[in-house]
């Protein structure tokens, strides 16, 4: 299968969000986002620069979806945004309906995305967060899979 992988390291949280629009410019209908990272990497924080350029003009109402489990925003496509940490596992994930968001019309953002692995789709891109200092962070961009590698390159990080 086709990847590639590109590791950036971001200095504020700004340029993360900012990281975010570029990539939710990109995004089209079935695209996969999944976020690894500890608590308080910063999967929230790119998931509304996300959220924003794919239409979403007010970020704020972007949250970890802790106790309704997903949310739906609605950009210039349906954005379900999920937050895996409470799941217990993929059936879990099933059973809140995930199937049908993520093989769906629009596009999906999983936080903790690694606690559901079984429930990602075979081609997905992957967003690893790890904390470097108080206002520094590594976000490592893996594409598994042809769209998400297009998307990494229409990116231009490089
Ligand atoms: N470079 C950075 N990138 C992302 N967040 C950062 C960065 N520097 C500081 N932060 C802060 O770290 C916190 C990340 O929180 P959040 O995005 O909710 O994390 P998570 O969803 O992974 O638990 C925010 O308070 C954010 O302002
Ligand atoms: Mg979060």
């Amino acid at each position: 299968m086709m990847q590639r992988k590109f590791i950036f390291k971001s200095r504020s949280a700004c340029e993360t969000i900012a990281l975010g629009v570029k990539l939710g410019e990109l995004l089209s209908p079935g695209h996969v986002v999944a976020l690894v990272g500890e608590l308080g990497a910063g999967k929230t924080t790119i998931v509304k620069g996300i959220v924003q350029g794919l239409g979403v003009m007010d970020r704020r109402s972007v949250k970890s979806p802790t106790f309704s489990l997903v949310h739906r925003y609605e950009g210039r496509i349906p954005i379900y945004h999920f937050d895996a940490y409470r799941l217990e596992g993929d059936y879990e994930m099933i059973a809140i309906g995930s199937d049908e968001m993520i093989y769906g019309d629009g596009v999906s953002l999983i936080e903790w995305a690694d606690r559901v692995s079984g429930c990602l789709p075979r081609e997905y891109l992957k967003i690893t967060l790890t904390h470097v200092s108080n206002s520094e962070r590594y976000i490592e961009l893996q594409s598994y899979g042809e769209r998400s590698t297009r998307i990494i390159e229409m990116m231009h990080l490089s």
